[in-house]
Parts: structure tokens; C-alpha cells; sequence
């Protein structure tokens, strides 16, 4: 680091939701290591200590908000919008109304942008305060000496495959590299109780030395992901310290940034084919909210020995499985049939309740039926091809509403949990002879 930076620039200021550092980094590391035992009732922490990133989406899957002091990694594919997506936050993290009054102090370390290429993206999204630093740095004792002057409050390191430490002989990117990184950041956050996030690619080839290898060092995992011809982007935790793995958030990449989804299943039926066989609309349940996709299913007869079972979006083990219940309990001939199936808006959903929607949507393009696309439909199927209850039909049930479904079916055995409803119309299943009927 250049000496004019440290001399330029003192990020200290009053104390905002992040907390502030008295002391001097080694002092305050040297008492982070000497650890000191405590009953839990001295031990004060509370949710309230939750910084908003200032994005509703993010807050949701982060379990309510930033926590102070936490590693947290954000992985993903390479133009995806990661680094859009922490540049929004610090935007919201350093401005003074969003921060009520106290705006964090926030450093921005890129090893892949140059500062103005940085500025460019930024210009994109808007207007930045002060509070927020840029700085192009891949040598890690610089960026910590860098973090001891400036003192932020949260710092982003975009990417860990560009830091490296003179302590390891391989080259950036390196397993070795990456570990021996994501160690010293840990702690620094522990140590100083500084926030830092950092950007991790996943991809295909250098899966090894991705963000994987990293999950057990660090509080919490996000992946960012969608397909990168289209616009919509999830976020979702894959670790989580302090909260639940379930929820998603929905963005959209739009000219001057991600946008956030608030009903992401009116965003995910968007551009559904009409009259068209293979296709319904299921309801999954990601962490709190209902979540309503298309599935699509193409059977096409098949010479090859060992017929094609292409899935994208749910699980292949669980597809084999609902194929097999649909050939020995309705005598479909599929084992001579290619069978595609594909969750449309490229979310992957591990909810059993969407095994309904994936039989449905194989028998709909096996018999050519097109099913009503006011339709939803949910439960779970069993072995011997019965319909099993899921949780929380009644959300499920009010999210078709809301959507201006007008018919549902579901498990027989949900139907007294769901109760009456107006203007929406219930079809319960017992087993899949039951659906084959209902949706003829
Ligand atoms: P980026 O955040 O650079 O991805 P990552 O850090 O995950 O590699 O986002 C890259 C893509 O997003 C790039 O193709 C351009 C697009 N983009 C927009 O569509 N709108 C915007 O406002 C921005 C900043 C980027
Ligand atoms: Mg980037």
C-alpha cells in the first residue's frame, strides 16, 4: 500500500450500528486471542445488534440483517452480479439516511477492477457518500495494513481467487492461496470484530480452489445464482451461523443494478406458455414464503439402450424415482422414453411438494393434455403412488389466490387444514389414479 493512502485518509467517525474500535489492531487482536471464559448469563448478545444491509432480499436470507463481525463468503459464477450486489449494499451501508444519521465506514477491495472501472459500475447505480472507500489491492498484508489505518466497520474483498499472501509460494487462486486468505480475514474479523465480506467464484473447472473449500471457515455462505442470459438472480444461504437456510432472495438485473423481487412468483410464471402440453404451475415453500414455478416435463419415444433422464432444477434421484411410481402404478411406458424435466426460471427446488407438479407435468406431455394454467398444484408422492400431505397448504393455497388461481389440487389430506375458500376451487388426490382424472 502506498504511504499517501494511510496519510490521506482516516475513516474514523462516530460510532454507527457496526460498533466502533478504540484500540489499536494489535492490542485489541492480542485480547481477541487471550480468550476468556464466561457463564452465558455475563454474555450479552441480542438480534438487535442486526445491521439492515439496507436490501430487504439479502437481509431475509442473511437471517435479518448483517451481524456485525461476521465472515461471510458470497460465491458464485463469474458475471453473475456479485460485485454489483455488495456495491448496492455499500452504497445503502455508508449513506447517511439509510444508516439513520450514522453511516458505516465501509472499504471496498477490489483485485480484479481498476478504481475507475469501479467508478463506472457505481456511476451506473447512483450517487456514493464518502464513507465508502475503493481500494486495488492483491497483497494481503496491505489490505491489512490498509484495514488497520482506515479502520472500516465492513470491508469486501472482491475476489478471494485475486489475494495472496507472500507467506505461501503458489499462485493466487491456488487452494493453498485461498485458504491461507480466508485465514487471515477470519481473523481480522474475530479479531477486530470487523464485518468483511468476500466474493468467491464458483466455476466448473476450479471448482477445487472455489469458495467450497472455504465453507467451513466462515460464518455464512450465499450463493448468487441464475441464468446469466436472463435476468433474474436468487441469493440463497448455503451455511448460515445466525439463521435459517431456507429463504430466498429474488433480484433482477436491470441497467443500473439489481432491483429487488417482492413477489417473486408473479416474476417466475412470467412468459409461461399458453395451451402448450408439459407444463404446470407448483408451489414450493422456500424458508417462509410460497413460491409458485413452472415445471415443465418433454417425454419423447426413444432407440437409445439407455434412454435420456435430463433434469435441471430438482433432483435427478428424486425424477428416477416419481418415473418409476408412474410406470408400474398407471402403466406409462416411459423406460422406452426420454424424459426431460425442467423447474423453468432456472431455481432449484428440493421441496418434495413439487413431486406432484413434476408427475403432472410428465403425464400432461406423455398424454398431450394441456392443463388449465390457472392450475396449481402440490403434494408430495409416495412409493406405492399415493399422495402425501406437505406442510403449510393453506399459505400455499393464498398464494394461488392472491395470484388469481382458480383451481388447486392438493393431498386429500390438506384439504380440512385449507378449510373453505371463495372463488378457488379444491381438488384433493389420494393416489396418482386420482390426478390422472382430475386433470383430464
Ligand atoms: P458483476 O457484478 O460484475 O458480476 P460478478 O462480480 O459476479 O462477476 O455483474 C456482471 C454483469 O452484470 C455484467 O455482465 C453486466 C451486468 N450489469 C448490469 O446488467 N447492470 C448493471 O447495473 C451492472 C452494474 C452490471
Ligand atoms: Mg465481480
Amino acid at each position: 500500500m502506498s504511504e499517501e493512502m494511510g496519510d490521506r485518509v482516516s475513516m474514523s467517525g462516530a460510532a454507527s450500528g457496526f460498533g466502533s474500535r478504540k484500540e489499536p489492531i494489535s492490542a485489541s487482536a492480542r485480547r481477541a486471542s487471550r480468550s476468556k471464559a464466561l457463564p452465558l448469563s455475563r454474555i450479552t448478545a441480542s438480534d438487535a445488534e442486526r445491521v439492515s444491509s439496507g436490501i430487504g432480499e439479502m437481509d431475509r436470507v442473511l437471517g435479518g440483517g448483517i451481524v456485525p463481525g461476521s465472515l461471510v463468503l458470497v460465491g458464485g459464477d463469474p458475471g453473475i452480479g456479485k460485485s454489483t450486489l455488495l456495491l448496492q449494499m455499500c452504497r445503502n451501508l455508508t449513506d447517511e439516511k439509510q444508516m439513520g444519521g450514522v453511516p458505516a465506514r465501509v472499504l471496498y477491495v477490489s483485485g480484479e477492477e481498476s478504481q475507475q472501472q469501479i467508478k463506472l459500475r457505481a456511476n451506473r447505480m447512483g450517487d456514493f457518500s464518502d464513507s465508502l472507500l475503493v481500494m486495488c489491492e492483491t497483497n494481503l498484508s496491505d489490505i491489512q495494513e490498509a484495514i488497520a489505518v482506515l479502520e472500516p466497520q465492513v470491508v469486501i474483498i472482491d475476489s478471494i481467487q485475486t489475494m495472496y499472501s507472500e507467506t505461501v509460494s503458489s499462485a493466487p487462486g491456488s487452494v493453498s492461496q485461498v485458504r491461507e486468505a480466508t485465514g487471515v480475514l477470519m481473523q481480522l474479523a474475530k479479531g477486530l470484530g470487523v464485518t468483511i465480506f468476500i466474493i468467491g467464484h464458483v466455476t466448473k473447472e476450479g471448482a477445487v480452489a472455489g469458495p467450497r473449500v472455504l465453507e467451513h471457515m466462515v460464518d455464512t455462505v450465499l450463493y448468487f445464482e441464475g441464468d446469466r442470459h436472463a435476468s433474474y438472480r436468487i441469493l440463497h444461504a448455503v451455511k448460515n451461523r445466525f439463521g435459517s437456510t431456507d429463504e430466498i432472495g429474488v433480484f433482477e438485473m436491470k441497467g443500473n443494478g439489481l432491483r429487488e423481487v417482492l413477489n417473486p412468483s408473479e416474476f417466475m410464471l412470467e412468459g409461461r406458455p399458453e395451451g402448450a402440453s408439459g407444463s404446470v404451475v407448483a408451489c414450493s415453500i422456500e424458508g417462509t414464503r410460497p413460491i409458485l414455478i413452472e415445471v415443465q416435463a418433454l417425454t419423447a419415444p426413444s432407440n437409445l439402450a439407455y434412454p435420456r433422464r435430463t433434469v435441471d432444477g430438482a433432483d435427478l434421484n428424486r425424477v428416477n424415482l416419481l418415473l418409476a411410481v408412474l410406470e408400474r402404478r398407471l402403466g406409462l411406458s416411459l423406460s422406452q422414453a426420454d424424459v426431460y424435466v425442467n423447474i423453468a426460471g432456472g431455481v432449484r427446488m428440493k421441496e418434495p411438494a413439487i413431486d406432484l407438479g413434476i408427475i403432472i407435468a410428465v403425464i400432461s406431455s406423455y398424454k398431450d393434455i394441456v392443463i388449465d394454467p390457472r392450475t396449481l398444484v402440490f403434494g408430495e408422492v409416495g412409493l406405492s403412488g399415493e399422495i402425501r400431505s406437505v406442510s403449510q397448504a393453506p399459505l400455499r393455497v393464498r398464494e394461488a389466490e392472491k395470484l388469481g388461481f382458480s383451481t388447486v389440487i392438493l393431498p386429500q389430506a390438506c384439504m380440512k387444514s385449507v378449510g373453505r375458500t371463495e372463488g378457488i376451487r379444491l381438488i384433493g388426490v389420494r393416489t396418482v389414479r386420482d390426478v390422472v382424472t382430475a386433470v383430464n
